[in-house]
Parts: structure tokens; C-alpha cells; sequence
């Protein structure tokens, strides 16, 4: 039986900006399940990283519920909770402080959270390092000295460290060359079998999340408007935005390449800021505009069902 970690509630997050008021996430609802890795896509902008912040707790949300195990996650988190998710973000140079060695990163959560006796605590960080695919000889150099995906494999043993129930993964390989990028893919698909691991693996490339993720929802402009399991999401998208998606990356069959819509005009349309308050977010995009669509918010639908679409002209 699946044992639901977490669980997103209306999860609604509001910036103001001067006087503007930028809404990040609007109502999002989702959850996470142990032993699973979650996939969230969507373009830059549609609120991935402040979904993940808000579930890590470096912000709080403007409205909505974060449940973690069956209980609300509590305003202030104490030291426990905050353990119990950690984060790999997307340029590890602004989060390895450069001025401590990797053995002064990976072995922090280590003495915070008393995971090991303190003899043991150097013993400890050689083996993250080991289980990450870094020498040991690692441990003393400063991340100035490493490429940018071992740098990556250390904010993964920094993680893993602190023994997390769930690691919120934002966008890891983004900022690595194609063939790092790979290989840090590679080492998250051992990792998660091995250790049983939880993901949320936020990501603007679909193609990235095909062969990890167990799930998929992507995300558009603050709300999910797709979600189901990987391999349906891949086979028969629904909403008109998660064909769009599809339609960028390389194709694997025949059945995908008949469902590649001709997304040539969105071009023009991609950089347009024009957002309906009422109908759909997506419509001025969409070739399959309806006139509903203009004026009432598709909703994503019946929770029990596993494929779920927000839109009311689906493929
Ligand atoms: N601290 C902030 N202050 C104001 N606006 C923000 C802040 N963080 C994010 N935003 C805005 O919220 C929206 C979603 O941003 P973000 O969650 O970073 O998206 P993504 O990670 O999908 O690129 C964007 O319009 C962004 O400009
Ligand atoms: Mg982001």
C-alpha cells in the first residue's frame, strides 16, 4: 500500500512586487508518495521553485496546506522536520559556500543532527562521497576546485547526509553539460534504488524526468493543469500545453511523432504576458481554443482517477 509523505493543499503563493502582485502558485494540489519520484514540469516562470520552497519550508505559503506524514507542517519547522527534507538545487556554486571545504558541507548535518558519534563523523563524509562516485580525496578541497557536476555529487552528499525522507531535486542537471548531465541522472536513479529514496524532481525538460520519474504534473503559470503517471503523461497527453512540451523534445515512436501537434505560430505567442483571469491560463496560446475556454477555469478534475487534465478541448 502506497504511504503518502507529503501532500500539497491549494497551495497558493502571492509576491508583491511594488504594487504589482505576482501569483506564483495558484491552488496547487499534490502529493507525494513514499519510494516515488514526482516529477513537476513546466516552462520557467510557472512556479516550480516556489512550489519546492514552500514544501521546504524556506518560504511560507500565502494560503493553502502542507501535510508531511498525515500531520500539517507547523509554521516554524524545528530542527527535525527541516531534516527530514533537503535539497539539491540547480547551481551548486550559489549553494556550496566557497569558502568552506566539501568536508565542512557534508559533514554539517551530520554534527547538527547527531547522526553519527563525532569520532565517526570524517569516516562518515569519506562514504557520502564514496556513494555519490567522489574520491574520498575530495573531502579537504574547496568547490572552486570541482567541475560543476561534482560539485553537484557533493550537494547530493550533503543531502543524503542528513538522512532525508524526501529530496526535492530543482532542476540538478540543468546547468551541466548534456554528458555530465547524464551521468548525474545515472547516479540519482542508483541512488533512489538503493536507498529507497523520495524525489520531487522539478524540471523545465520532460525528456529529463521519461526514465526516473514514477509521476509527472506539470505545472502552467501556478497551476497544475496535467498529472498522471509517467508513462501515460509520455503516451497520450491531454492537455494542450503538455503536447507542447512533447513537441519540443525528441520523439520515440511512431504514436508520438502522429500526436506532435504544429506548434510553429506559438513562436510569436510564447513571449505573450496576456493571462485570463477567468478562463483558462493557456488560451491565448492554444490552437484548440474553445469559446468556454475563455471563460471558465478548467479544473483538473476527479481526484481518483490516475490521468488527469485541466482543459475543456483535450487531445
Ligand atoms: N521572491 C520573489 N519575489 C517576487 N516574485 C517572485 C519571487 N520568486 C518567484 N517569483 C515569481 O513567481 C513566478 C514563479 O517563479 P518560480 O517559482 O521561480 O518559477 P520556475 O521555478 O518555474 O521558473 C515568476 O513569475 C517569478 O518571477
Ligand atoms: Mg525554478
Amino acid at each position: 500500500m502506497a504511504e503518502t509523505l507529503l501532500e500539497a493543499m491549494a497551495l497558493t503563493k502571492v509576491y508583491r512586487v511594488g504594487n504589482h502582485m505576482v501569483h506564483a502558485l495558484r491552488g496547487v494540489d499534490l502529493t507525494i508518495e513514499r519510494g516515488e519520484c514526482m516529477a513537476v514540469v513546466g516552462e520557467s516562470g510557472s512556479g516550480k521553485t516556489t512550489l519546492g520552497n514552500l514544501l521546504l519550508g524556506i518560504e511560507p505559503p500565502s494560503a493553502g496546506v502542507i501535510r508531511f506524514q498525515d500531520r500539517e507542517m507547523p509554521a516554524k519547522r524545528g530542527r527535525e522536520l527541516r531534516r527530514c527534507l533537503q535539497v539539491v538545487q540547480q547551481n551548486p556554486m550559489s549553494t556550496l559556500n566557497p569558502k568552506r571545504t566539501i568536508y565542512k558541507s557534508v559533514s554539517l548535518p551530520l554534527a547538527v543532527h547527531n547522526l553519527v558519534p563525532r569520532g565517526e563523523i570524517r569516516e562518515r563524509a569519506a562514504e557520502l562521497l564514496r556513494i555519490v562516485g567522489l574520491s574520498p580525496d575530495y573531502l579537504d578541497r574547496y568547490p572552486g576546485a570541482l567541475s560543476g557536476g561534482q560539485r553537484q555529487r557533493v550537494a547530493l552528499a550533503r543531502a543524503l547526509a542528513a538522512e532525508p525522507d524526501c529530496i526535492v531535486l530543482d532542476e540538478p542537471t540543468s546547468s551541466l553539460d548534456v554528458s555530465v548531465q547524464a551521468r548525474v541522472l545515472e547516479l540519482l536513479v542508483e541512488l533512489q534504488q538503493r536507498f529507497s529514496l523520495t524525489y520531487l524532481f522539478i524540471t523545465h525538460d520532460l525528456s529529463v524526468v521519461r526514465n526516473i520519474s514514477t509521476r509527472v504534473a506539470v505545472l502552467y503559470r501556478g497551476r497544475v493543469v496535467e498529472r498522471g503517471a509517467t508513462e501515460s503523461v509520455f503516451a497520450a497527453p491531454r492537455h494542450r500545453y503538455t503536447q507542447m512540451l512533447l513537441s519540443s523534445i525528441p520523439v520515440v515512436s511512431e504514436d508520438e511523432e502522429r500526436i506532435k501537434p504544429d506548434w510553429s505560430w506559438d513562436k510569436e505567442m510564447a513571449g505573450s504576458d496576456r493571462v485570463s483571469e477567468v478562463g483558462c491560463a493557456f488560451f491565448p496560446r492554444c490552437p484548440y481554443v474553445l469559446d468556454t475556454c475563455k471563460s471558465k477555469l478548467p479544473i483538473l478534475g476527479d481526484e481518483d482517477s490516475e490521468h488527469l487534465s485541466a482543459c475543456h478541448n483535450p487531445g
